[in-house]
């Protein structure tokens, strides 16, 4: 085992596991890759690590640098555990509603939290983070929305890990928030071998699951565009909220602790899995379940954590 010099470089490299116990067809393995074990936490960390070191190197941030963003999941938590490291002082606007554990996660590495009407959601605060960083053009933006390097994260990463331990893949399956994953893996994959199937998770218009969203709910991110997006998707999966918590449990059952997109992303797996003849899925574990423990996924009754849900912004 080697020694590390800094703990940004255990960023990547994330083990995958089988988990085709979960499978109802024996001729579909289900594979997942834990990017919980990243050292932020989740699969964010490869995108801030690039997004962060790309405007190092085109001379946007210097020591010192202030950075602004608005999310209040997993990006906002992995930009803060690097500038900390790095010695950067990160601004996050964040929605008054959202989880204990979110708010926690930025104090413990050091972000200056400014508070957004809980009314008006992530997008809200994504609107307020623009607004600041238009009037203070002295403050890094990275916007991971449109960020080339978000994808790039994935396509020098992800995509080659998953093709150097699973080239027998048949399926990459993934949710879709800023689309990053999807376009960086999906392509690297695809360039491999023409005939790897890449499908999209998203819940229903209208309804919230952990850092994924719905491309027909208005916005599309540029990098979905950027990289011509509907063509690399073969599919979309539809998966709703309580499916995800269903999932986000039952993955408890092969040992694996994870946040409530991932139980979305194995709900879609196990459609795909009814669907399919055969194959080898390989799904992603975009974090693990520690940030979402007040949400009683595992404990309550699923009516309870669905309601629960509503009001804070866990996802
Ligand atoms: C928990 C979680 N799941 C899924 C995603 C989606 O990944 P991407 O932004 O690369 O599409 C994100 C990121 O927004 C996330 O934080």
């Amino acid at each position: 085992m080697a020694v590390y010099e800094s703990a940004l470089d255990l960023i990547g490299n994330t083990p995958i596991v089988d988990v085709s116990a979960l499978s109802p067809n024996p001729r579909v393995r289900i594979l997942a890759k834990l990017e919980g074990q990243n050292p932020g936490g989740s699969v964010k960390d490869r995108a801030a690590k690039y997004m962060i070191e790309e405007a190092e190197k085109d001379g946007r941030l210097r020591p010192g640098s202030v950075l602004i963003e608005s999310s209040s999941g997993n990006t906002g938590i992995a930009l803060a555990m690097i500038c900390k490291v790095r010695g950067y002082h990160l601004k996050v606007v964040l929605p008054e509603n959202v989880s204990i554990e979110r708010r926690q996660l930025l104090e413990v590495w050091g972000a200056e939290i400014i508070p957004s009407p809980g009314g008006e959601g992530s997008n809200g605060a994504m609107r307020r983070a623009i607004e600041l960083a238009g009037e203070h053009p002295e403050w890094v933006f990275l916007h991971q929305y449109s960020n080339q390097a978000n994808a790039k994260a994935h396509y020098e990463g992800t995509g080659p890990e998953i093709w150097r331990d699973c080239p027998e893949l048949t399926h990459f399956i993934a949710g879709l928030g800023t689309s990053g994953t999807l376009m960086g893996a999906g392509r690297f994959l695809k360039e491999q071998n023409a005939a790897v199937q890449v499908w999209a998770v998203e819940p229903p218009v209208g309804e919230m699951v952990d850092g994924l969203k719905n491309l027909d709910e208005g916005y599309v991110p540029e990098l979905f565009t950027a990289n011509d997006g509907f063509d690399l998707l073969d599919r979309k999966m539809i998966v709703r909220p309580r499916e995800s918590i269903e999932w986000t449990r039952r993955l408890t059952e092969v040992g694996v602790f994870s946040g409530i997109s991932s139980g979305a992303i194995m709900a879609a797996a196990v459609k795909a899995a009814k669907l399919l003849d055969e194959g080898t899925l390989v799904t992603i574990v975009c974090d693990g379940g520690w940030k979402y423990l007040s949400t009683g996924a595992w404990t309550d009754g699923l009516d309870e954590v669905e309601a629960r849900a509503k009001g804070i912004i866990y996802f």
